[in-house]
């Protein structure tokens, strides 16, 4: 297949971010802020992509880059003549390559959530939200029939499926062009209007002054689990789009931008939602905050303000669209895997990819009704109080991202070698301020750092 390259830099900037900016920011970030402490929380993951987060998406970039292939090819390529290690360390590949394979059935599980609000805001009168109880109600009601979102999660897999099908990514990246400033304007005026509800300041103190008695694995665990899923790292999408680069760009700018555009956007849709959920139900609101957080919240901001309906509509919709281009590339990733390793073609790769998507993804929505109380991983301590879309997300961001992402730092200081590594990085004519901070992440922080979220994730550690 002929490697299409990006046309110019701001090219990839424009693609990397639109895969990065999703339901991760707009969805998760706000619901795992709200639950793990609020500051304490946005502190943690702060750090953490500055380092970390950094440290990992040059490096998978610059793998990209240097190999011109996707994450499979790349880790053979580069562990190629290394014998037994080199085997070994060929794996990892494979391991970013299954992630997005479980992310996506849940990814488009929300997107069906996302779809049914869009429906509702179209339908039901918004001042209804107003009465104590509804907001919780429709939501819960929702989730607790079967059928409904079935439907809307079928509907969402088939829209996907179609951009797919009719290869028209770039139609829907130049709609995304204009959407996306406009989902993030419009955030950014709910936020402004948030500023002003009643009770709102203690919303603001919970969400931006961090209390250190919250403090505790667990949010080293979610926040980097959060930010694997943010910037779709250790799943070989940054790999797949550093291949994509020319020799002359910029490495160390593009990836700068990607990480600033990503933690602006998740840093709004908290300040938009949780001092919203303070200033609704209280800190104990926020303490229970689970999954359906914005579609619990939000329905409420919009009723406490005439045009909220039209704002309620306009906002759900482009929230569907950031969902729908980040479920294209999930799937587009996934077909590609097929494609190459089992030399399926595109036709038979798409619909393998959906019947997969399809079977999973039916039996998490079952997992909210249906099969409640049959979850067939409920031996296992870890995952004993946790619905099926909550243990995949915790199966593949906290167990196999970490594992993925150890793999990938392997690779990088050992099989190819800091040294060369950073000469790949290096802009020719330019500054890497963080050149440093990077060789010191690498070495010292990353794999203890993920050493102690896997072992605390599988409940070793207590
Ligand atoms: N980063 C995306 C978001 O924040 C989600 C995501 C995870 C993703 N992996 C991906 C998007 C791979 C595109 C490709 O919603």
């Amino acid at each position: 297949m002929k490697k299409e390259g990006f046309s110019s830099r701001i090219g990839f900037i424009l693609a990397a971010a639109g895969s990065a900016v999703g339901l991760g920011n707009i969805w998760r970030f706000p619901y795992l802020t709200a639950k793990y402490g609020g500051g304490i929380f946005l502190l943690t993951y702060f750090v953490l992509m500055l380092t970390f987060g950094y440290a990992l998406l040059l490096s998978e970039n610059c793998i990209g880059r240097m190999t011109g292939r996707s994450p499979i090819g790349a880790f053979r390529k580069l562990c190629r003549n290394n014998g037994i290690t080199g085997k070994i360390v060929a794996t990892g590949g494979w391991i970013n390559a299954i992630v997005p394979m479980i992310i996506l059935p849940y990814y488009c599980v929300i997107g069906g959530w996302v779809t049914r609000y869009v429906f509702v805001m179209l339908s039901t009168p918004v001042s209804d939200f107003n009465a104590p109880g509804v907001p919780t109600d429709c939501f819960v009601d929702f989730l607790s029939s079967p059928v409904q979102p079935a439907v809307f999660f079928a509907v969402f897999v088939a829209i996907t499926a179609l951009v797919v099908c009719l290869g028209v990514e770039k139609g829907i990246e130049r709609f995304n062009k204009v959407l996306m400033p406009m989902l993030i304007l419009l955030i950014i005026g709910i936020c402004i209007y948030c500023m002003f509800l009643p009770n709102a300041k203690a919303g603001f103190t919970y969400y931006l002054k961090p209390d250190w008695s919250k403090f505790s694995y667990m949010t080293v665990v979610e926040a980097m689990g959060q930010l694997f899923f943010s910037l779709s790292i250790a799943m070989g999408i940054m790999i797949t789009y550093g291949s994509y680069m020319r020799r002359q760009d910029n490495l160390v700018a593009c990836v700068n931008h990607v990480e600033l555009f990503d933690t602006v956007v998740s840093f709004l849709a908290g300040l938009m939602i949780i001092p919203a959920v303070v200033a609704f139900g209280g800190e104990s609101a926020a303490n229970n905050a689970g999954p359906g957080l914005i579609f619990i919240v939000m329905p409420q901001v919009f009723a406490s303000f005439s045009g909220g309906q039209i704002a309620g509509a306009i906002f759900f919709v482009l929230v569907l669209f950031a969902a729908a281009t980040s479920a294209v590339s999930l799937l587009e990733t996934n077909v590609h895997t097929l494609m190459q390793e089992l030399r399926l073609s595109r036709e038979k790769a798409i619909i393998c990819c959906l019947v997969e998507v399809m079977i999973i993804g039916i039996v998490t929505v079952f997992g909210y009704n249906l099969l409640k109380n049959v979850h067939p991983l409920a031996f296992i301590e870890q995952f004993k109080n946790k619905d099926i879309l909550d243990t995949l997300d915790f199966i593949s961001n906290s167990v196999l991202m970490p594992v993925g992402a150890i793999f990938t730092t392997v690779l990088t200081i050992w099989i190819v070698g800091l040294k060369k590594i950073c000469a790949e990085i290096r802009p020719e004519n330019g500054k890497w301020y963080r050149e440093l901070l990077y060789r010191f992440c690498m070495v010292v922080i990353v794999i203890p750092c993920l050493l102690i979220v896997l072992l605390n994730a599988t409940g070793l550690l207590k």
